[in-house]
């Protein structure tokens, strides 16, 4: 286990903030989670910690004066394997995208559409990661978690509560259970989704689709519009989409008949927060040293030398702009660390 007082953040947050925690703590084993809980030093922290994952979501206003830990438990295990699927259980710090590549490789389907998100698998299954039709929701079949005296919990996926980016371990129980494992449910025969966007052109240009074909085909969607953090600091999308009442859109919609929409319900749409960014003139402008990027507006980037403050200061401004336009408030994804 590695313990590391004043210990810098920098390599922990993809927004590329220099900051750095009280106490730093990364753990390699359920029982080494187990009895750092049980010990004097979390006693002296619990009451300001917080556990991190590859820190793709996360906006430091500053220097961290608590406990920061980071699960190194990186194991993967088959724990079932049938005829027409096998259950993966993979430690909560196993990245993200090496496991979709392990699954492709392997010829599993149903993350192929989930490649190249920046993250850890124990965030996949808090966040409920999702991209170009697919929630990591649809393969997760439990996740196991230690809560803060120690004890173990298995929550199904009903249990979990999922939706848009969105799970219980994010509202009801934030801050009150540690992932340590997630169990994934593989398909070995395909079924693809790729009605999304020009997803299926791009794969089909490359003849009949194979979970591989998928693989490089979002992993180019994603290159030509995101910004790699390790040249411009970012957390992906800052903002999550608005869902707002379907009779509200309605009544936009004739005053702005080019306003896109995903159906979510009977009663509510989505609305692209990027195109309403780009509507209120924000796409590819700078504020200090932060921006919003000129090739995808749900994206703020840190110039380098961005604090915090700064980029708060630039959501800020653009949620009220949007709100005085289209009497729509956005809200970030990423979560601020303060
Ligand atoms: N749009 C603009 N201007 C922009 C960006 C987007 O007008 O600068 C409009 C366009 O109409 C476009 C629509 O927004 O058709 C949707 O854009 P896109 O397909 O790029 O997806 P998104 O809604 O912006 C969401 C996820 C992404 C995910 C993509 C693909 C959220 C908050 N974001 O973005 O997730 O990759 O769909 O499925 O739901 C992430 O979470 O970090 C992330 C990148």
């Amino acid at each position: 286990m590695k313990l590391c007082n004043n210990y810098s953040l920098l390599p922990h947050n993809t927004f590329g903030m220099d900051v750095r925690a009280t106490l730093f703590v990364e753990y390699d084993t359920v029982s080494e989670l187990h009895d750092f809980l049980l010990s004097e030093t979390f006693g002296k922290h619990r009451s300001h910690f917080i556990h991190i994952g590859g820190g793709s979501n996360l906006l430091f206003a500053g220097d961290y004066h608590g406990l920061v830990m980071h699960s190194a438990i990186c194991d993967l295990t088959v724990v079932e394997d049938t005829p027409n699927s096998l259950l993966l259980r993979v430690g909560a710090g196993y990245v993200w995208d090496e496991l979709v590549a392990y699954c492709v490789e392997h010829g599993l389907a149903g993350v192929e559409n989930l490649s190249a998100i920046p993250g850890e698998v124990g965030a996949s299954a808090v966040q409920n990661i999702g991209a170009y039709g697919v929630e990591v929701c649809d393969v997760v079949e439990g996740v196991e978690t230690m809560d803060l005296q120690g004890n173990l919990r298995i929550f199904n996926r009903e249990e979990c509560r999922y939706g848009y980016r969105d799970s219980i371990f994010k509202k009801e129980l934030r801050g009150q259970y540690i992932v340590t494992h997630v169990m994934y449910r593989l398909q070995k025969s395909p079924v693809f989704k790729l009605d999304y966007g020009d997803l299926r052109a791009r794969v089909e240009a490359e003849g009949v689709p194979t979970l591989k074909a998928v693989r490089r085909a979002v992993t180019a969607i994603r290159d030509s519009k995101l910004p790699d953090p390790k040249v411009l600091g970012n957390a992906g999308s800052f903002f999550t989409n608005p869902v707002i009442p379907r009779t509200q859109y309605e009544s936009l919609k004739e005053q702005y008949p080019d306003m896109p929409s995903y159906t979510v319900d009977d009663t509510r749409v989505k609305v692209p927060a990027g195109w309403l960014i780009e509507q209120v003139g924000w796409k590819g402008r700078v504020l200090g040293h932060a921006a919003v990027h000129d090739r995808q507006a749900l994206v703020l980037v840190n110039r380098g030398g961005a604090v915090g403050a700064e980029v708060m200061e630039l959501a800020n401004r653009i949620c009220d702009d949007i709100y005085n336009k289209y009497g729509i408030r956005i809200v970030p994804e990423v979560n601020y660390i303060v």
